[in-house]
């Protein structure tokens, strides 16, 4: 059974661990979903995204030809709800970075979607969302190393894994309109429409 008691808030604030679904070594996806923290809903059930914002993630991807452990499971950047869901700080996000390499080692995915500005920032460094969104598409979707957190990057130093970001599909950042005036939701749209042509090819 997995145990942590790394970060003494999240200790006390979380009801369990929220694993990731491909802790399952034989659960081989080929895209990872990556959200911030577990929320109250994934607190008490154990499994991410199966609160309001994972139903909304779930059927964005859904209407894409994307389905939950079929073509992709779920992962946060820290497996512990942090309290009011606050967002995890610093140290907690390094402290849980081994296991999320370790789940990036296991998974091997072929695509990483990040969901919400927090998992784009581990990765794409700090910045406005919507940067982040157009430098990855005007990189082919490649992360740049020299931003990305010092945990994960050895992953990606040596696989050309491709890399999405969206905005956060909680209702309070979904309904929102980005710095361009469309929805949140728009951008989310035209995200995993590019996201979803990737597997329509192979
Ligand atoms: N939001 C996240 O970022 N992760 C979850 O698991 C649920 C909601």
């Amino acid at each position: 059974m997995f145990a942590c008691y790394r970060c003494p808030a999240l200790c006390a604030s979380r009801k369990q661990i929220v694993l990731p679904d491909v802790s399952d070594a034989m659960l081989h996806l080929p895209l990872l979903v990556i959200g911030e923290a577990p929320g109250a809903d994934e607190d008490v059930q154990g499994r991410g995204f199966v609160g309001r914002a994972g139903r909304t993630l779930h059927r964005l991807l859904e209407s894409f030809g994307l389905v939950r452990w079929y073509q992709y499971g779920c992962a946060n950047i820290v497996r512990c709800r942090p309290e009011g869901n606050r967002r995890p700080t610093a140290e907690e996000i390094w402290n849980c970075g081994d296991f999320l390499l370790e789940t990036l080692e296991r998974s091997e995915p072929e695509a990483i979607l990040l969901v919400g500005g927090t998992a784009t920032s581990v990765f794409c460094g700090s910045g406005p969302l919507h940067t982040h969104i157009v430098d990855l598409r005007r990189g082919d979707h490649q992360l740049n190393l020299d931003l990305c957190h010092p945990r994960l990057k050895p992953f990606f130093e040596q696989r050309a894994v491709r890399v999405f970001a969206i905005p956060h599909t909680s209702p309070l950042s979904w309904n929102r309109n980005a710095p361009d005036g469309r929805k949140w939701s728009e951008w989310a749209k035209e995200e995993v429409r590019v996201l979803s042509a990737v597997f329509a090819k192979r």
